[in-house]
């Protein structure tokens, strides 16, 4: 059985921004090659650059929700140029650390919102 901290399982519990968005203006995917769960993300970015809003949707695993659901919580309310600077590691370490094997599920939400960035900015996969 995984140990995981106060942080990862009231978010497990209670997921934050679960759903999807309409009318997002950026949309990022991502897939885990360790496990082949998937994520979407959804941003409403404002004209100034601020993340109004973050939802994601995702069929992995209890790690993968409460990452996606503080990494929702991480970005709303930042600028882009805030959101681009975050890490895999700061989302890890926003959940207080994960078990070393579950690590994978965080670094998909982290792809996720590259993607979700890309996609805000007009480049191509
Ligand atoms: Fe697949 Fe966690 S085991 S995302």
């Amino acid at each position: 059985m995984w140990e995981y901290t106060e942080i990862v399982k009231d978010h497990l519990k209670n997921p934050r921004n679960v759903g999807k968005m309409e009318n997002p203006s950026a949309i990022g995917e991502a897939g885990s090659l360790v496990c082949g769960d998937m994520l979407k993300l959804y941003l409403k970015i404002d004209d100034n650059g601020i993340v109004q809003d973050a939802k994601f949707q995702t069929f992995g695993c209890g790690s993968a929700i409460a990452s996606s659901s503080i990494l929702t919580e991480m970005i709303i309310g930042k600028s882009v140029d805030e959101v681009k600077k975050i890490t895999n590691q700061d989302i890890v370490d926003a959940l207080g650390g994960l078990p070393p094997a579950k690590i994978h599920c965080s670094v998909m939400g982290h792809e996720a919102l590259e993607d979700a960035l890309n996609n805000y900015y007009g480049v191509e996969p």
